[in-house]
């Protein structure tokens, strides 16, 4: 074989194999062939946490990570910031380009038409405790929508799927908005049809006695660059979780729950609590420099910081940092942003971050915005997931119509016990339990 492969002598046998490279990759598949004898299963690959395994082929999102460029459909995350909207960059992300005119109404529309719930999902919300938290919430009520539109099971025609995708992008930002107002012990607030995505958001979280919400515009625009910058990372651990959910045809809604939940991690989206934790500890900008001298000897991880993609300053960030400045001009200026300020500019002058290309990630900003609109941290995972939701279904939409793929099954290196016999239990002693 010649040009792009891979020469593979096994050294158990003296064998030589071609593998064949294509768009930078080997196929795992092809290891497979490579056995000692005819008894062997055949060489796999043992890849923990996918560190090196592409497990799909994605037209959606493209991330360099060393030159810090992210892209979705192949446009700078920075111009669809500056200039698209979370709607617009939803349809680029579900149907691989961007829309007319015609096109983005009727999307529009559509998207504004499907954000009630039936009165049940209200109850059933009502149900939760009254200090219940509310990605908890959020991930229960995603999952119950499967209960309102049974046919969401036949993911196989493309029409129904689209008809499930509008009403999840629709409908979950009610449930973030209810979850909230549950928290508060607060009336829940239906959705107003004649404000823009992020308004009605802002309207059902905060309207109380007024007629009418009239989202201030400064702070609707911050939360539409908030959710363009959240709507999609390719194959992160919640994506992941989605189309592995997803491969098993299971309905889309039950999908979602299950990538919410991933969501819900402090490893994943729960990184922006500890950044203000950490701001809040550190307190003043003069405990600056004591606090990064105990992160550079390994005390402590500076939260916010670092990223296992980026290693270079993560373009959402520079983004989250400018909109934090309009932010800030209509709510207030947070003290903690003089502190994140001065952290930022020690690290990134410093060797120790320097030579590990650590740099803020976009959790660093992004909650003290959060902060700032007045929400409780236990919500900064269900402000994550309202537009990752458009994310989520692009890729389970690529995955369930893509021929290559299956029922997602990793295989295993079995470490456990060689075949043994059953013991009764009179005949056991303590001790001999084998941990599972
Ligand atoms: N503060 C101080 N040192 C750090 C930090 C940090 N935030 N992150 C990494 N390092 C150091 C490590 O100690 C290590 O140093 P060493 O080589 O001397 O041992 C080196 O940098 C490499 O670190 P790894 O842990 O190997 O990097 P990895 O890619 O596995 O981790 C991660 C990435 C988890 C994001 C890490 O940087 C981290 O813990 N950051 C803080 C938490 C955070 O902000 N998470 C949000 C990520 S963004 C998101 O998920 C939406």
């Amino acid at each position: 074989m010649a040009g792009d492969s891979l020469s593979v002598t096994d050294n158990r046998t003296g064998r030589t194999y071609e593998i064949p490279i294509a768009d930078g990759a080997i196929r795992a598949i092809e290891l497979r062939q490579i056995r000692v004898d005819d008894e062997d299963f055949g060489l796999m690959s043992y890849d923990p946490a996918f560190l090196n395994t592409a497990a799909v082929r994605s037209a959606i999102t493209f991330i360099d990570g060393q030159r810090g460029i992210l892209r979705y459909q192949g446009y700078p995350i920075e111009q669809l910031a500056e200039q698209s909207t979370y709607l617009e960059t939803a349809y680029l992300l579900l149907f691989g380009e961007l829309p007319a005119r015609e096109e983005l109404d009727g999307w529009v529309d559509e998207i504004t038409h499907h954000t009630f719930v039936h009165e049940n999902v209200k109850r059933l919300m009502e149900a939760f405790r009254y200090d219940a938290h509310p990605m908890g919430m959020l991930i229960s009520a995603v999952a119950s929508l499967s209960t309102f539109y049974p046919e969401a099971v036949l993911v196989d025609e493309p029409d129904n799927r689209l008809l499930q995708a509008k009403r999840m992008i629709a409908k979950v930002p009610t449930l973030a908005a209810w979850a909230y107002r549950h928290s508060r012990g607060l009336p829940y607030v239906y959705p107003d049809n004649d404000l823009g995505f992020t308004g009605n958001f802002l309207s059902m979280m905060f309207r109380m006695a007024e007629p009418r919400y009239t989202p201030d515009p400064v702070l609707e625009r911050a939360l539409e660059v908030l959710f363009v910058l959240h709507a999609d990372h390719e194959q992160n651990c919640s994506a992941n979780a989605m189309r592995s959910i997803g491969s098993s045809r299971v309905d889309p809604y039950s999908a979602l729950a299950g990538a919410a939940a991933a969501l819900y991690g402090p490893l994943h989206g729960g990184a922006n609590e500890e950044v203000l934790k950490m701001l809040a500890e550190i307190g003043d900008v003069r405990n600056v420099p004591a606090y990064v001298e105990r992160v550079k000897a390994g005390e402590l991880r500076l939260m916010g910081f670092g990223h296992r993609v980026y290693k270079n300053y993560d373009p959402r960030a520079r983004i989250i940092k400018e909109t934090a400045d309009a932010v800030f001009d209509v709510t207030g200026r947070n003290p903690l942003l003089d502190v994140a300020f001065e952290l930022e500019k020690i690290a990134l002058e410093d060797e120790y971050f320097v030579s590990r290309k650590l740099y803020p990630n976009v959790d660093f900003y992004s909650g003290l915005i959060y902060q700032a609109l007045g929400l409780p941290v236990a919500m900064f995972p269900v402000m994550f997931a309202i537009p990752r939701t458009a994310g989520w279904l692009a890729q389970w939409l690529e995955g369930v119509d893509d021929p290559e793929q299956k029922i997602a099954r990793p295989r295993q290196l079995y470490i456990g016990p060689d075949e043994r016999d059953y013991v009764p239990v009179e005949k056991r002693t303590a001790g001999d339990l084998v941990a599972v």
